[in-house]
């Protein structure tokens, strides 16, 4: 009877309730490999830092410690072809001779990947401390034996990559320059933002003046056009600092920021030369209000996407962000919108009179053309930023920051993890045309190994809802994953971390079952009911048009329009047990999304059910029901109702037969029940907490309060004796297994 009780208390925490932030489906690794659904390349990369698509769309460039690989975009499990390129000795020995660790700094960290021109790419490695870059024909790959960049193919990566392969590095390379976002100097102390490689003089922000930048870690790089107007492009660059406007008694604050400046900008004719005269910068929040309405900041920036849609000149960015907060352990994705983010740097400007001043709003008057405007033919008519006059070039200086700050849209994180043993680390959002509607789909990577599927309607703006579809382990050994790419003409997602590289199916809509209704429940915008089965959903021009928007949500309206019906077939099951025995009914919903009811038959001949509650002689927890004892009366027809999203199905049925051996009085077990049970659910922790509970209640009883650990120690030694119970124990639990397994599985056609 107690320990009853305490299953029951066990129970309410792991019921179901259907909670958004739970991925609906759960895949580990071997099943996604099982699946063909997941293909590998194991490689020692120690440290990856890149992937790149190849131009032409078939190979897939990786940047690792000392290698540059080339994989084939179709099937990364081929043997990729490599480009070896290491640090020179000496600088190997002078790295460690500066007390630096040979496995972790001085070798050759490859930190910018980039794609130069149709034929050549273009690194960086930090070279044991010695930066180097290099243009690498995409051809050199091609040679059968493998290659090796000696350092006279090289030339200085100083302002192109950093010393340290621990600092944050961002880069891109537009019209044939390359900006980059690093720390430049040995020591780490300088953090600057850096155009070079072209014909224009090299350009960069203040050095060592923390108003610009005070340890920034980079983290996006983008061209972002304005207007019609190419004199008006910028660069934008995404980063967190430490917060000069809020620093104080408290100490190091970390803000999140967005920076941009002309890419016409070539600096100052008298001040700022070759200095940043356009450079601007603002905070990007990403925070949810507290119980006490204190907000709680998503401070840490770790990834940025940039959704280009059919509106080029107004894209969504994706912001991932994680906490510094060691307590929280928490990350989000917030989504910002262009306009919001041009509206900042058109708002008041940010300044102090002096170093002892506080950071107040700028009211007095701000000179003509207004600092950070791009040097245009149509308005003012300056050719470059060298004609400014000195008193714009003066403000620009001294009013980087923008007062406005940049809110995401709804005001709010689209999504949030808290409370989980992973932490967010990479974004990628593929714009996804469904059957009813258009969808943005987000793969997000964990430092567990782990890819998230999750859903966002680009559309509703401010009622964003998140819905994670999967959880994917794509790394065996739980590595954080360093980088992602997709390509979205084949489908695939790559991965990366030191385990290798992964590739991964975007969808597998046949797993989701063989009913229009379960297609239809997993709300996979990639996936639709074609008549038949659950499908991948081609978009053609005729059927876009037949497309209702979204509807009123629900997606099982797809199915009725179809006029598919919402049949599923409940799968059957008997299961026999031996009057006084304990037993277990078992039904593993594979949505996490799903609740579950239990009814039964009332009657063999009656079509009455009544819903099954917990009992003295029953209990009901979250996947099943447990019988301690069974009773005659316990016979019958089970069903375990599932319902998600408002729809119900029955998705097992179960006949238990109550089984009375002979007309002797029942064997009572010589074992506590509760161990016969567990041999059939596999809940170790459950176990261990009614061991607990019994002990301590026998424990009460005796009148001893001492529940200590011999206790324990002569439970577990019951626990382990006997072979022969255990040998059974083990027998049931296969089959358990096997059922459970059975039905996570595709039941095939
Ligand atoms: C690409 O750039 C490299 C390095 O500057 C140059 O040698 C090569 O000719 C360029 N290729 C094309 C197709 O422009
Ligand atoms: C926080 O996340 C880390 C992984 O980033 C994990 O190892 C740790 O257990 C988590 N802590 C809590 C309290 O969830
Ligand atoms: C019922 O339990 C007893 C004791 O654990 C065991 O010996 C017996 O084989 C079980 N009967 C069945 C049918 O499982
Ligand atoms: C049960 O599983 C174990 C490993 O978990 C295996 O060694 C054993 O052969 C299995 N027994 C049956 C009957 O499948």
């Amino acid at each position: 009877m107690l320990a009853l009780f305490c299953l029951i208390s066990l129970a309410a925490p792991l019921t179901y309730a259907w909670r958004p932030s739970q991925p609906r489906l759960h895949f580990q690794h071997s099943e996604l490999v099982r699946s063909g659904r997941l293909m590998s390349l194991s490689v020692p990369a120690g440290d990856l830092n890149s992937l790149l698509p190849g131009e032409d769309g078939r190979r897939l460039y990786i940047g690792m410690k000392d290698h540059l690989l080339s994989a084939s975009l179709d099937d990364i499990t081929q043997t990729p072809r490599k480009i070896y390129w290491p640090a020179s000795p000496d600088r190997i020995q002078n790295c460690i001779m500066a007390g630096k660790t040979l496995q972790t700094d001085c070798a050759n960290f490859l930190r910018v990947l980039e794609l130069y021109n149709q034929t050549h790419l273009y690194a960086c490695g930090t070279g044991a401390f010695n930066p180097r870059c290099a243009f690498i024909p995409t051809n050199l790959f091609l040679r059968a034996e493998e290659q090796m960049l000696q350092y006279e193919d090289t030339e200085s990566g100083k302002g192109k990559c950093p010393y340290d392969p621990h600092q944050r590095t961002a880069t891109a390379i537009i019209d044939g320059e390359l900006y980059a976002g690093i720390s430049s100097d040995f020591l780490s102390h300088d953090t600057a933002f850096i155009r070079s490689l072209g014909e224009r003089h090299v350009i960069r922000t203040e050095q060592y003046d923390t108003t610009w930048l005070q340890g920034a870690e980079f983290v996006h790089v983008a061209a972002m056009s304005e207007s019609d107007n190419e004199e008006d492009d910028k660069v934008y660059v995404f980063f967190t600092e430490r917060a000069q406007e809020a620093e104080g008694a408290a100490g190091k604050v970390l803000y999140s920021r967005v920076a941009r400046v002309c890419k016409n900008d070539i600096g100052g004719q008298r001040s700022l030369v070759h200095k940043w005269s356009t450079f601007q910068k603002a905070r990007i929040v990403c925070s949810v209000p507290g119980p006490d309405g204190i907000q709680t900041h998503f401070d840490k920036l770790q990834d940025i996407f940039i959704q280009r849609g059919k509106d080029k000149k107004n894209p969504l960015i994706y912001g991932l962000f994680t906490t510094t907060s060691n307590v929280l352990n928490g990350s989000a994705v917030c989504v910002y919108r262009m306009q919001d983010i041009i509206r900042a740097f058109k708002g008041n400007f940010l300044h102090r009179e002096g170093q002892q001043y506080k950071w107040t709003e700028y009211t007095g008057r701000v000179p003509y053309p207004r600092p950070g405007t791009c040097p245009s033919s149509t308005y003012g008519g300056f050719k470059s930023t060298r004609e400014y006059p000195d008193e714009v070039i003066f403000f620009s200086r001294t009013h980087l920051l923008m007062q406005e700050v940049v809110h995401p849209l709804g005001g709010h994180p689209f999504l949030i993890r808290v409370g989980v043993p992973y932490k967010l680390t990479r974004l990628l959002v593929d714009r996804v045309e469904a059957v009813d509607g258009q969808y943005d789909v987000l793969f997000i990577g964990t430092d567990s190994g782990l890819v998230l599927k999750a859903i966002h309607l680009p559309k509703a703006s401010g009622q964003n809802q998140e819905i994670t579809l999967e959880q994917l382990q794509v790394f065996k050994n739980k590595s954080p994953i360093t980088a992602m790419t997709l390509s979205k003409k084949k489908q695939w997602l790559f991965a990366g971390s030191a385990e290798g590289v992964v590739q991964l199916g975007l969808f597998h809509c046949d797993l989701y079952g063989q009913a229009c209704a379960e297609c239809c429940l997993a709300r996979d915008p990639y996936c639709t009911w074609d008549g038949h089965s659950c499908s991948p959903y081609m978009p053609t021009a005729r059927r876009r048009n037949i497309r209702q928007v979204n509807d009123d949500g629900n997606p099982l309206n797809q199915c009725v329009r179809q006029g598919a019906g919402l049949q599923v077939d409940a799968e059957e099951k008997t299961q026999v047990v031996a009057l006084g025995n304990s037993t277990y009914l078992e039904c593993l919903p594979k949505s996490h999304h799903a609740t579950v009811t239990w009814f039964k038959d009332i009657g063999e001949n009656s079509l009455e059910q009544h819903k099954v509650r917990s009992g003295e002689q029953l209990v009901v927890i979250d996947r099943g029901i447990l019988i301690p004892r069974a009773e005659l009366n316990h016979g019958g027809i089970y069903h375990c109702q599932l319902e998600e999203h408002g729809f119900r199905w029955t998705a097992v049925t179960v006949r238990l037969i109550v089984w009375s051996p002979a007309p002797h009085p029942t064997l009572v077990s010589s074992q506590p029940w509760y161990q016969d049970v567990m041999a059939l659910i596999n809940h170790g922790k459950l176990e261990r907490h009614c061991k607990e509970f019994s002990q301590r209640h026998n424990n009460k009883e005796s009148g001893n309060h001492k529940h200590n650990k011999q206790d324990r120690k002569r439970a577990d030694r019951h626990r382990h004796r006997g072979g022969g119970e255990k040998e059974k124990g083990r027998g049931r639990k296969n089959r358990s297994r096997m059922q459970s397994s059975a039905q996570r599985l595709p039941r095939s056609a």
